[in-house]
């Protein structure tokens, strides 16, 4: 390799973002407030709250979920407000990973903007296998319709306790009747869901947009349901003891941990600055209002279910489709089933539209090839290479992967990005104290100290294997960047050589 290596540290200006914001080849400004808070609604809402709520109380928190939701939206309220200083300072396509290349340089940048693939497309995948697993129940379970069990599950899965993978085994009936015990080849319905909605990408920002409010609406129009009808069969005595009775306090914290999943999402918002109409005002409204919005709902959907049932008899996989079933209310459990699929369906989308503009801004940087990376359809005006990448590998993780062994993973991806974030709006206050901030964090160094630690601790309550896989994750990336980006990126070259 002939170019000489960059400096790691060096830091982009935030003059040069600036400047590069106004250039040509842009993706196309369609997206006001309303369309971005509910992009960040529907990345936000999905599998989380219609499944982990059940097992977390079950398990962790008991009735005192509610303040587990509360710590985890306090945690995420922190970074919103950092995002958001950010997002309206810096109001560039990229997210985490251009703040951090503005603020920790190069290095730390690649780093996050490789983290960040943790969080949209292995997130996207296990979502894809969420959406895939209620399918099944409503087809199944509510309609009675026999599906082939060969294509509805991943061949092998991972035994968390023993820490091992193992095959999977279904039951497929032969021709003479007999029921054999098989390896599934696929989860068929995980693929064509992400498929789909890959194709829809494509096609355009606005399509996206308009899909994206569709699906937030039915979702947001059935858990409120969900409240309403759920509120008149809520027992206070369910809600004592308050705390988990084995866990006590501790269990409001690991409740939090593991129910952190729910909030991801309202940050893909940072990563459509470049489609919004208005980003240096209409960013933060968006991330600090569908953040709002999604802890309110936390909140209220996980006071109702430990409200209506004893949280020793929580059905962990579906809780919510099995209460109303068991309360004789089999259409509301219909419509919920529904509204989840609505709501997975949105999170799926804004996890796959976030991946593509990640890799747009560092490829744009020159760290990843620009000419498959950077390439923007003439017609439809979207990074239709990447999404097409991204929707192809994110289909076969979601059909072949076992999952639960990545959830976790999504989580402290994420975490570690929203520490970095505060650590971001921090440095910069100081290293640039004059650039205009249209969002300003009062109180900052409290709001940004908070949001290190309170995020750090999630981290940390995630346990040690998790760290263990992000870090092998995060040294695959520095692989890439010392043997490519190093050599390629377009920071400190001479105009003549970028040319
Ligand atoms: N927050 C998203 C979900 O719960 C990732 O599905």
């Amino acid at each position: 390799m002939s170019r000489k290596p960059s400096d790691p540290f060096a830091r982009k200006p935030i003059e040069t973002l600036i400047r590069e914001m106004e250039g040509g080849g842009r993706l196309h400004r369609v997206l006001g407030p309303v369309a971005l808070t509910a992009l960040g609604v529907g990345a936000t809402i999905g599998t989380g709250i219609f499944v982990l709520t059940g097992e977390a109380a079950y398990n962790y928190a008991g009735p005192s979920l509610v303040l587990s939701f509360l710590l985890a939206g306090f945690g995420c309220g922190l970074a919103a407000l950092c995002y958001s200083e950010l997002a309206s300072m810096v109001p560039v396509a990229g997210s985490a990973y251009t703040y951090a290349y503005a603020t920790l340089g190069e290095l730390v940048a690649w780093i996050i903007g490789w983290d960040l693939i943790i969080e949209y497309a292995i997130g996207s995948a296990a979502v894809a296998v969420g959406w895939s697993n209620y399918l099944v129940e409503m087809i199944q379970g509510q309609f009675g319709i026999h599906l082939n069990p060969s294509l509805l599950a991943s061949p092998w899965d991972y035994d968390v306790k023993a820490g091992h993978f193992v095959w999977q085994k279904v039951g497929v009936v032969l021709s003479d009747q007999t029921v054999i015990q098989s390896v599934p080849w696929m989860n068929l319905p995980a693929a064509l869901i992400v498929l789909a909605v890959t194709v829809i990408l494509v096609v355009g920002i606005r399509e996206s947009a308009r899909f994206n409010a569709s699906m937030v609406f039915i979702n947001l129009g059935i858990i409120l349901v969900v409240i309403t009808i759920g509120a008149a069969y809520v027992r206070p005595r369910n809600w004592t003891p308050f705390l988990h009775r084995e866990k006590g306090w501790t269990g409001v914290a690991e409740g939090a941990g593991r129910i952190f999943f729910a909030y991801i999402g309202f940050d893909s918002i940072s990563t459509h600055a470049e489609e919004a109409k208005n980003p240096r005002r209409d960013l933060a409204i968006g991330i600090l209002v569908s953040l709002l919005i999604c802890t309110i709902l936390y909140v209220a959907v996980s006071a109702i279910l430990t409200g209506m049932v004893p949280y020793g008899q929580i059905d962990v996989k579906a809780p919510f489709s099995a209460v109303f079933r068991d309360r004789g209310m089999p259409v509301i459990a219909i419509l919920v089933t529904v509204g989840i699929l609505a709501g997975t369906t949105s999170s799926l989308l804004v996890g796959l539209l976030s991946q593509p503009r990640i890799l747009l801004a560092m490829a744009r940087d020159g760290l990843l090839p620009i000419r498959f990376f950077g390439a923007i359809h003439p017609k439809f005006l979207t990074p239709w290479k990447s999404t097409i990448l991204i929707g192809g590998l994110v289909a076969v993780a979601a059909a072949f992967a076992p999952l639960n062994f990545l959830a976790d993973l999504v989580s402290v991806g994420t975490l570690l990005a929203f520490v970095i974030v505060c650590a971001s709006v921090l440095i910069l206050r100081y290293k640039s104290p004059l650039t205009e901030r249209p969002f300003k964090i009062p109180l900052l160094p409290l709001v940004a100290g908070l949001g290190i630690v309170v995020n750090g601790g999630l981290m940390c309550a995630l346990g040690r294997d998790n760290w263990l896989r992000l870090l092998v994750w995060l040294a695959l990336g520095l692989a890439i960047y010392f043997g490519y980006g190093r050599y390629h990126t377009r920071l400190n070259r001479k105009p003549e050589e970028l040319s």
